[in-house]
This record gives structure tokens, C-alpha cells and sequence, in this order.
């Protein structure tokens, strides 16, 4: 098949770990008798260097016209005095509304060899498998009026949610779980949030619709707590925008390194995928960075946007099987492994792809 897919960099390590993904991409393209046509564009503080803003129109009108958009990191510490407009992760969040991207997938699994990395106990996560669906377009990171006032003394944002917005995303929990252990961890703020009083109220009438799906409410505060005492009781895990960023974080201390997770963003008709982890400027320019969360991302972008599941599998078990050969990152640590760079790290998983 052939596919055209915008690669966004981005900033700090993001530009580092794109080429991995690109690399790993064209090997199961040589394999499998695919072609992947890549167009580089900017975005974040990049962009912004170069056109003053961190996502132009033209960028956005690319988007719209791939099949699939891969994306590497923003944002950095040279950008951190910008006005709020300008921000590089402006451009993240005028990318995800722009395309509708309301589906934010980040499925939180340890690899074996790495969860002695983790700061919890073994014995706590072993057998953790979590998918979070994270609502991604609305709540307080859209919600106007958002804005200062009285002198700059009172403050407001604003959480907005429209009924249909909660519907899309309920039902993609309940789809996804349906999929897997059929179990849903609804998310919310119920005790004290209007917004999640009505959340709670579509998850009970949609619940109907899925008779195979056991449904669970939980309030966000215990959520957060279960996440690192018990993440076994987790199966699929839907919830608003701001729960999901700070869950998914906390989530990825299971995996032993935030850098080995990927995730999708969706919309009824397009997918953007990128790692969950940031631009990491401390080490970026170093050669260093964990390339795996990045090319996992790839992985997903086969299976949800191309439906090439097998490719996808393939390249996941290039990954396991470089960290069971020992290969590891300086974000990783594996006994008696092989500490290398990114580039080492990537010709690993390709030497396994092949
Ligand atoms: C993420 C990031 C973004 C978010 C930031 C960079 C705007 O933390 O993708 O999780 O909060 O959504
Ligand atoms: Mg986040």
C-alpha cells in the first residue's frame, strides 16, 4: 500500500527520535511491499523560530490532505518567556483541534526486562496492562472565557463540555474495552464537577449498548491512588481532557521510563501519533534519547490508521526483543545489558525487524 504521512519533529529530542521511527517504517515498508512517502513540516518552538507561530495554516492544510501524521516533541526552555499564543504547545493543541483529534489513546504496558526499573514493586505491576482513552479536544483545555481579570488578580478557565463530546469518547471506551478485557474505569470528578455529573449520566445510558462491558465509576483522587497501589484492577480507563494528562503520567511509572510510551490521537478520520513523553531539553543534542516510545508510535499509527496489524506487531516485537537482548537507554537500566544511543538502539530493533 502506499501512504503519505507528515512527519512533525518538532523540538528538543523530537528531532532525534523521528528519524528512528522513519527508519524502522521503511524497513517493514521494504519487507512488506509498502510505500511511505514522508513530508516534513514544523511545529512548536521549530515553527516558531521560522514563521513566528507554532503551527501555520499550511502545515494544518498538509494534515489534512495525509494518511497519517507521526509527531516527535515541543516545546523547550528558549520558549518558556513567550506570550501564551505563541507557545510551542500552542501548536500541539491548535493541531488537535484543527484535525479533531477528540481520541487520545496511550495504552500503558511494562516490556519484562524493564519493570525492575520501576520504582514500584514488582510484585505490584507485573501483569499491569492499561489503555487510557483520554478525551482530547475539550474541558479545560479549550473552554473560554479563559482569561485575567481585575487587574490581573482574578484568574479563570473555564471546563465546557458539549453532551456529544462526552458521548464520542464514552462510546470509544466502551468500543476499546469491548475489544479487550471488557472492563471500563469511568474517571471522574463526580462529588464536586458538574461536568462530571453529566459525563457519569452518558456512561449509564450508554452502558446499555454494551452488555459484554462491565462499568465502573471512579472519582479521579482514588483513581490516581488505585493507578499505583493496584494497576491490575485497570482494563480501559476513559476520561475527560486534564484527568488523562495527569493519569497517563503517573501511569507511565509502571513501565519503568515515560519514554517508552506511544500514543494515538484520533478523529473519525485521521490519526496523529507521537510518543507521550516531552522534548526532554536536558539531554536533547546528545545522541541519547529513548527512541522506542517514538517508534512504537509508529507501530500504532499501521495498526489504527493503515489497519496493518500485522506490520504493527512485528515492530513491537522488534522492541521487546532488543530489550530482552539487553539493549537498553540511559532513561532505561538492564542488568548486565548494553547501554547505548539512540541511533544503536534503532539499527537494534531494525536488526530484528529483519
Ligand atoms: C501531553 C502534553 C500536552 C498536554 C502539553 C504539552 C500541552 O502534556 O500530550 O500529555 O497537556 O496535553
Ligand atoms: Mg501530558
Amino acid at each position: 500500500m502506499t501512504k503519505k504521512i507528515i512527519v512533525l519533529p518538532g523540538d528538543g529530542i523530537g528531532a532525534e527520535i523521528i528519524g528512528s521511527a522513519q527508519e524502522v517504517l521503511e524497513k517493514v515498508a521494504e519487507i512488506y511491499g509498502h510505500q511511505f512517502e514522508f513530508e516534513q513540516h514544523d511545529i512548536g518552538g521549530a515553527a516558531y523560530d521560522k514563521y513566528g507561530e507554532p503551527l501555520t495554516d499550511a502545515t494544518v492544510d498538509a494534515c489534512l490532505n495525509a494518511d497519517a501524521i507521526l509527531l516527535g516533541a515541543i516545546g523547550g526552555p528558549k520558549y518558556d518567556t513567550l506570550p501564551t499564543a505563541v507557545r510551542p504547545e500552542q501548536g500541539l493543541l491548535k493541531i488537535r483541534k484543527a484535525l479533531n483529534l477528540y481520541a487520545n489513546i496511550r495504552p500503558i504496558k511494562g516490556f519484562v526486562p524493564l519493570l525492575h526499573a520501576s520504582p514500584l514493586k514488582e510484585s505490584v505491576i507485573s501483569g499491569s496492562d492499561i489503555y487510557v482513552v483520554r478525551e482530547l479536544t475539550g474541558g479545560l483545555y479549550f473552554g473560554t472565557p479563559r482569561e485575567r481579570r481585575e487587574d490581573g488578580n482574578v484568574v479563570v478557565d473555564t471546563l465546557l463540555y458539549h453532551r456529544n463530546e462526552i458521548e464520542r469518547i464514552v462510546e470509544k471506551g466502551f468500543e476499546s474495552a469491548r475489544l479487550r478485557n471488557k472492563h471500563l474505569t469511568s474517571v471522574d470528578k463526580a462529588n464536586v464537577l458538574e461536568s462530571s455529573r453529566m459525563w457519569r449520566e452518558i456512561v449509564e445510558e450508554k452502558k446499555a449498548d454494551y452488555p459484554d462491558v462491565t462499568v465502573e465509576h471512579m472519582l479521579v483522587d482514588s483513581a490516581a491512588m488505585k493507578l499505583i497501589t493496584n494497576p491490575t484492577h485497570f482494563d480501559v480507563i476513559v476520561t475527560e481532557n486534564l484527568f488523562g494528562d495527569i493519569l497517563s503520567d503517573e501511569g507511565s511509572v509502571l513501565t519503568g521510563s515515560i519514554g517508552m510510551l506511544p500514543s494515538a490521537s484520533l478523529s473519525d478520520s485521521i490519526g496523529l501519533y507521537e510518543p507521550i513523553h516531552g522534548s526532554a531539553p536536558d539531554i536533547a543534542g546528545k545522541g541519547i534519547a529513548n527512541p522506542l516510545g517514538m517508534i512504537l508510535s509508529a507501530a500504532m499509527m499501521l495498526r489504527y490508521s493503515f489497519g496493518l496489524n500485522k506490520e504493527a506487531e512485528v515492530i513491537e516485537l522488534a522492541v521487546e526483543q532488543s530489550l530482552e537482548a539487553g539493549f537498553y537507554t540511559a532513561d532505561l537500566d538492564i542488568k548486565n545489558g548494553k547501554k547505548v544511543g539512540t541511533k544503536e538502539m534503532t539499527e537494534e530493533v531494525i536488526r530484528h525487524i529483519r
